[in-house]
């Protein structure tokens, strides 16, 4: 008998202790990764202001910070810098600065801590003045100048101590360049998660805001980052990326792109990450503080969500507060 009344769903449902038991999948402060966003100013938190709850801050807030990330239970920061305008050029030579506000950063984290990983973005866009992911050449954005700077950039991160490195910039062979950059090194327990399906998306606004860099661009990244309306094309991306050498992959956003991750997870058992963005955070925030949704519910819903689509972790700004929140259950 298997129907209806015989068969009732709601008897699993009926109580707290049911529920628990019959749970598909339970997020856990292990799944957290804290992005944080730290600035050159000397200043103390700057509140960024698209993104309520969000400060830059500075290197020893940062240590404080990563600190309080290892007390949580939170594996792994990921470091998104804020720096001064007049260090920024036209090909990110600020990217391999190895005194530059990433590298030090690290560097403080690394001895201030035992047991957190440091992931760090190889990305340019940071320290052009045109706010492009590459070096430019006319107008377009060149490919291999663009993968030999990140492959030394790479570099310079993990002599600073970064345990992972994570190219966000979507230019072809990058994720090769850098694994064989760091063999050569003798870096070779550096991981490398992999920006593997980075979409051209307008969820990224509020971190242009976060990072400085220029707003005009917004949108304009279509030629490296991909099409928001293609789903085959990722698993191209992400079988590139496996085959050049990356630990673990990354899609990028998150709740609008569940259906990517879900099928990268089931096709390639990768270790499979979501990115939720900063778009996705301002508008959560937005209706939060409106009083229009419950906050805490609403976010821990939708880092469940990542679980649920396959993922084995999820990088968020809402981490410090989700892990608090998962400790207090
Ligand atoms: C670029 C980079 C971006 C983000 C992380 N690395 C923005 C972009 O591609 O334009 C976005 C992060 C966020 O929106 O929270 N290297």
């Amino acid at each position: 008998m298997s129907e209806f009344p015989h068969l009732r769903l709601r008897r699993n449902r009926k109580a707290d202790w049911s529920r628990r038991l019959v749970r598909e999948s339970v997020l856990t402060a292990d799944d957290l990764i804290w992005t944080m966003v730290i600035s050159d100013s000397g200043k103390a938190a700057e509140p960024v202001p698209s993104m309520p709850g969000v400060n830059r801050l500075s290197i020893d807030e940062a240590v404080i910070a990563a600190r309080h990330a290892e007390k949580l239970g939170i594996p792994a920061i990921a470091l998104f810098p804020h720096v001064n305008p007049a260090v920024k050029n036209a090909d990110g030579a600020e990217a391999l600065n190895a005194d530059g506000l990433v590298p030090e950063t690290v560097r403080a984290i690394k001895a201030a801590t035992s047991n957190l990983g440091v992931i760090v973005d190889v990305a340019l866009d940071p320290f052009t003045d045109h706010g492009h992911d590459g070096i430019m050449i006319g107008e377009i954005i060149d490919n291999d100048s663009t993968v030999e700077r990140l492959a030394e950039a790479a570099l310079v991160l993990a002599e600073a101590g970064a345990d992972v490195v994570a190219p966000s910039d979507m230019m072809d062979g990058r994720v090769g360049a850098i694994r064989v950059a760091l063999e050569a090194a003798g870096h070779k327990d550096v991981q490398i998660m992999s920006y593997a399906a980075k979409y051209a998306s307008a969820f990224y606004g509020p971190y242009r805001d976060a990072i400085g860099t220029s707003t005009a661009l917004v949108g304009d990244k279509r030629t490296y980052q991909m099409d928001p309306a293609n789903h085959s094309e990722a698993l191209r991306e992400v079988a590139l990326d496996i085959l050049e050498g990356a630990d673990m992959i990354m899609v990028k956003p998150g709740l609008p792109y569940l259906d990517i991750i879900a099928r990268l997870k089931d096709e390639y058992a990768m270790p499979t990450f979501a990115f939720q963005v900063s778009g996705e955070y301002a508008m959560i925030m937005a209706a939060a503080q409106n009083g229009w949704i419950d906050e805490k519910r609403v976010i821990l819903e939708s880092l469940t969500s990542f679980k649920r689509a396959g993922c084995d972790g999820i990088l968020t700004y809402f981490a410090p507060r989700a892990a608090q929140w998962l400790s207090e259950r």
